[in-house]
């Protein structure tokens, strides 16, 4: 069986960082994203053919994207046949973009689709957990709670929706200041940074907190309340990295005179608010009557401006034999 999957990424606005199981990827914390039409990730799997394949963007993935891939496929079999995946993405890839959140969407539906398999939301955000943590949060669409679960065997940490895409009229304005793959992969960098920061444990102690109010934020649409905790959950992640031994930095200069652009436009009375992920480029959220004053603001210091809404669920776009 051949099934094609569609998954858009998700940008959190409190931050995963860190895992309680890394061959799980169960998280510390809780997280709150949303999930963004406009970038997306298409992914077919034949299930049964000749041979293992992976090709991506229509080139032979690396070896190391290879092999991540054709795990995530026995996760579902061990004894599984040989299958071809194609992936394709409509955004720069490993650029702290959320790529892998997408990706690893698409592929759980569409590969357990092609395997037989009718797999419920949560099932599935378990199984696209398993290939990237922030992966089953591009399962249900809008607005999305990462629930961390307490079982050991990571089946309650899934995510579900809290409201849907039309929920909130919201714009997310993706500033890309480097298009090319991330110094640090994030699994590397989150470890890293709890091994090694002072400023850990209170990321931990925060983000419990953070959580309640982004999701208060949402139910009530209080912009003023959203920005404020997803800033505070972004600092307080970077303060992880870069007070790790040795410290990271995914921040290029571009990317700290977009954060000084977006503090001076809530000067001038723009409602505007960032975030950033495990790369240097900067996601900026704002009310769609101000979208065209914060792209003319920022786009001096991107290479590329993207102006996003919140998107839907992981769709099955078709299936054969
Ligand atoms: O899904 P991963 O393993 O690529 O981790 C994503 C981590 C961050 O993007 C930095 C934060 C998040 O919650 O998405």
């Amino acid at each position: 069986m051949k099934c094609l999957a569609m998954a858009h990424p998700n940008i959190a606005v409190v931050k995963y960082w860190g895992k309680r199981d890394l061959p799980l990827n169960l998280p510390s914390t809780c997280s709150v994203s949303v999930t963004l039409s406009g970038f997306r990730t298409i992914t077919s799997v034949h299930w049964g053919t000749s041979r293992d394949r992976v090709l991506m963007g229509g080139r032979p993935a690396s070896r190391s994207v290879a092999h991540r891939v054709l795990g995530f496929l026995d996760l579902l079999d061990p004894h599984r046949p040989p299958c071809h995946v194609e992936s394709e993405n409509n955004f720069p890839t490993s650029a702290g973009l959320a790529s892998s959140s997408s990706a690893f969407a698409a592929l759980a539906l569409a590969a357990s689709r092609a395997s037989g398999r009718n797999l419920s939301v949560r099932e599935l955000s378990v199984l696209a957990r398993r290939g990237s943590g922030s992966a089953c949060r591009s399962i249900p669409g809008g607005f999305v709670y990462w629930r961390k679960g307490s079982l050991p065997d990571g089946s309650d940490s899934h995510a579900v929706q809290i409201a849907p895409e039309d929920h909130w009229d919201l714009r997310v304005v993706v500033a890309v200041v480097d298009p090319g793959p991330k110094s640090i992969a994030s699994t590397a960098g989150m470890l890293h940074s709890a091994a090694t920061s002072p400023c850990f444990p209170v990321f931990l102690e925060k983000s419990g907190q953070l959580a309640t109010m982004a999701r208060e934020a949402i139910a009530t649409r209080n912009h003023v309340q959203l920005f404020h905790a997803m800033e505070e959950s972004t600092l307080l992640m970077q303060a992880t990295m870069t007070t790790a031994l040795p410290p990271i930095f995914y921040s290029k200069p571009a990317s700290l005179a977009i954060i000084r652009q977006v503090y001076e436009m809530r000067r001038d009375g723009i409602p505007c608010g960032w975030t950033m992920d495990a790369g240097p480029n900067v996601k900026i959220f704002c009310l769609p009557r101000v979208l065209e004053g914060v792209v003319a603001r920022i786009r001096p210091h991107a290479v590329d401006v993207h102006a996003l809404s919140p998107g839907g669920a992981a769709r099955l776009l078709e299936c054969s034999p």
